[in-house]
């Protein structure tokens, strides 16, 4: 498995600066396994595949409208180039961001909601239209004033007329504002949201030719601001840092889903990543000794909910929901820690194969990479541990099929 140096698993953290880019990327696509994987920069193993539809399913739960909405959510990925990656949101490229968002969130709803019918995508993409439509009654006369005194306009049509704002819980987002269909609903949302619908606006307007001038949008660089908007050619070093790219808002995106519903969620000062594989370690009672009674009891609290299928709640989140934004994550190929993510969570559902192939394909795409720090060391340390369990566990027993646990886990259904 050696992606080389053009391989954008490579890129690891997304950097904004665009300049550092390799310049080859292959933009062949991919499918392999039973799954939908939309793109791949370097070839996948035949059998790597995402488990989480097919383990619904065998559990007879119907996920008709999961799939249907991953494959909106890729149809749009493999639309998405190298370029337009690294390009300001506010810029219309290839990827519908509105409509990318809203199937990520179609998706998830359809995991909880057991709705007989789908979220209407196309109905708050109407909603959106809307909000752009409202503008241009309201403000009409800003396309003709100066840039500054539009964007004024604009921030006051969303943040004062129609209420938008920053979700306020810092730690713990709330969930009703990682979704665009709530948060177009709700109008609190968090940064991501709020960054996008600020961009979608601003398309429409250029779409429809209102708009003279080049408007970025930045993101703020703390927890309580809202995005702003700033002409293009004004903007300062420091702003070139936060301007918001495509590739940046779709990650953050589904980052934030994937830490709002991760199981393991005590101690937020370490990585989702350690949280969970120093449970995996905790669980082995041998290594218990030296683990904080905290550490444990969080660890034991989300093995036994895993163990008994007690799928969401805010301490504990999610593991549905986090594995459908790791597997999202891996589709969008813009850091290969999130196989290593995908890789722990799989563990803690029993996908002991699955679990070391996802863990081994992290190895192998970072070894080309080398930025240690202690952070990363003590992570490094972990992914090594658990492989060597994984293979002990692999050797011990036909592990080939789910365990009694993820069994055990997808067939519960109806947690609500
Ligand atoms: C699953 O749901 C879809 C849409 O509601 C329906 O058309 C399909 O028949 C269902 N499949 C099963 C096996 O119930
Ligand atoms: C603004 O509204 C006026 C009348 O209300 C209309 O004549 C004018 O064309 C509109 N301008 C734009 C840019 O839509
Ligand atoms: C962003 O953060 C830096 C420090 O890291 C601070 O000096 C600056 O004022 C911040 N900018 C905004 C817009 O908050
Ligand atoms: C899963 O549910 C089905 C029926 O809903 C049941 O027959 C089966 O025994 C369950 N499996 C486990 C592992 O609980």
């Amino acid at each position: 498995m050696s992606g080389g140096l053009a391989s954008p698993w490579i890129l690891g953290t997304f950097l904004l600066q665009s300049s550092s880019l390799p310049t080859e990327f292959s933009t062949s696509l991919a499918t392999f396994g039973g799954g939908a994987v939309c793109r791949s920069h370097f070839r996948l193993p035949k059998d790597l595949k995402f488990v989480l539809h097919d383990a619904l399913d065998s559990s007879g739960f119907n996920t008709t409208y999961a799939r249907e909405a991953r494959e909106g959510f890729c149809s749009q990925i493999k639309k998405l180039s190298k370029i337009e990656r690294e390009t300001s949101i506010s810029i219309n490229g290839e990827v519908d961001l509105g409509k990318t968002a809203l199937y990520i969130a179609a998706e998830d709803d359809s995991l909880i909601s057991h709705s007989s019918v789908p979220l209407p995508v196309d109905a708050f993409i109407g909603r959106l239209d809307d909000l752009s439509t409202g503008y241009c009654s309201r403000y009409n006369s800003s396309f003709t004033s100066s840039p500054d005194i539009f964007l004024e306009c604009l921030e006051r049509y969303l943040y004062v007329d129609k209420g938008f704002r920053r979700t306020k819980s810092s730690n713990h987002l709330e969930h009703r504002a990682v979704y665009l269909h709530s948060v177009l609903t709700h109008r609190v949302g968090s940064m991501s949201m709020l960054s996008l619908i600020y961009s979608e606006v601003l398309k429409m307007l250029r779409l429809w030719g209102l708009l003279k001038f080049d408007v970025e949008v930045s993101s703020p660089n703390d927890s309580y601001g809202s995005p702003r908007g700033y002409l293009k050619h004004k903007n300062t070093e420091s702003d070139q840092q936060h301007i918001v790219t495509t590739e940046f808002l779709l990650l953050k995106i589904l980052r934030d889903l994937k830490d709002a519903f991760w199981p393991f969620q005590l101690d937020q000062s370490k990585s989702p990543f350690l949280r969970a594989a120093e449970a995996a370690h905790c669980s082995d009672r041998s290594a218990n000794v030296d683990k904080s009674g905290l550490e444990l009891a969080s660890a034991k609290a989300a093995r036994h909910r895993l163990e008994r299928g007690v799928w969401t709640s805010v301490r504990f989140g999610d593991i549905r929901r986090a594995l459908s934004a790791c597997e999202r994550l891996i589709i969008l190929e813009a850091d290969s820690t999130e196989l290593r993510d995908y890789g722990v969570l799989l563990y803690h559902c029993g996908f002991y194969k699955e679990s070391l192939q996802y863990l081994k394909l992290y190895q192998d795409t970072e070894k080309v990479k080398q930025l240690p720090d202690l952070l990363t060391n003590m992570e490094e340390e972990a992914v090594e541990k658990l492989i060597i369990r994984l293979n002990l566990i692999l050797m011990e027993d036909d592990w080939t099929r789910p365990s009694s646990i993820a069994s055990s886990l997808y067939n519960n259904t109806d947690p609500w």
